[in-house]
């Protein structure tokens, strides 16, 4: 009698399960594009060591990437399409997740009031939305309205001398720090969750490897995006 009244509860579980773990892979997939978009841009960041010839040429090949086989700006264009479309699955699927544990524990845990300690699922959430915000204030300045923060001046076509004139207000070096913490700390643990959905952490050695990785990886992406602002403090890059 007792089992047969807890197998309608089993299914339910099981497709919950199943759920979840689809909304995990959608958060790995939408995650990957950004991984390889950051790296991407990290390493073009770099450039700015090389001075300002090599950074905007640089700037200015991403936007014949392909050509003549696609329009000028339009290798650009595909990836800001790719990385839209990844973003509205990345957050639906995030707040799908968020949505269904809320409901499953709608009774907060007492043991977070002993121990201090902030729960990862809630980090993810708090330094996605400082991420997300973070990069509507980097377009902003950047890419759409390009407005110099250090003497109002918009537009130009001078990447490099944008990014150094915005780097020599503290603020705006404390801003990029501060968020490429925010974006660290998102990596490091979005790393491994999705390494741990792949099935990749299921023996102690593993565990130990996916954690180093995730680290690993968190610290060299927020490290050196952050190269760039630092260089430019310390005056590497004028
Ligand atoms: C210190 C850190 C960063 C610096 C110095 C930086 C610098 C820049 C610069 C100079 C541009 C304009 C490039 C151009 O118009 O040729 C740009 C564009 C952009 N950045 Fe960053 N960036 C940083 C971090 C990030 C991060 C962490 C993200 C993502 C979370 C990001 C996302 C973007 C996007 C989406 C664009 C627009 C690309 C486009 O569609 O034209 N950036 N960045």
């Amino acid at each position: 009698m007792a089992a047969h009244t807890n197998r309608p509860v089993l299914v339910r579980d099981a497709r919950a399960f199943r759920t979840t773990i689809a909304l995990k892979f959608l958060m790995t997939a939408s995650g990957l594009v950004f991984i390889g978009y950051v790296l991407a841009h990290m390493y073009g960041n770099l450039k700015a060591f090389s001075g300002e010839a090599a950074f905007n040429e640089y700037a200015h090949h991403i936007r014949e990437l392909g050509e003549p086989l696609l329009p000028h700006e339009g290798f650009l264009w595909l990836m800001r399409v790719l990385l839209v479309v990844a973003l509205v699955v990345h957050v639906w699927s995030g707040f799908a997740l968020w949505r269904k544990a809320a409901k499953a524990r709608p009774v907060k845990y007492a043991v977070k009031k002993h121990t201090g300690a902030i729960p990862a699922a809630r980090i993810m959430r708090l330094a996605g939305v400082w991420v997300l915000g973070f990069t509507i204030w980097h377009l902003l300045n950047f890419t759409i309205v390009k407005v110099n923060p250090s003497n109002g001046e918009t537009g130009g076509d001078n990447p490099y001398a944008l990014l150094v004139d915005s780097f020599d207000l503290w603020w705006m070096t404390l801003i990029y720090l501060v968020s490429m913490a925010f974006l660290g700390a998102h990596l490091h643990h979005g790393t491994w969750s999705s390494l741990q959905t792949l099935g990749w952490t299921s023996t102690a050695p593993a565990r130990a490897r996916a954690k180093a990785f995730a680290l690993g990886f968190a610290i060299v992406v927020a490290g050196g995006f952050s190269l760039v602002p630092l260089g430019v403090l310390v005056g590497i890059i004028d």
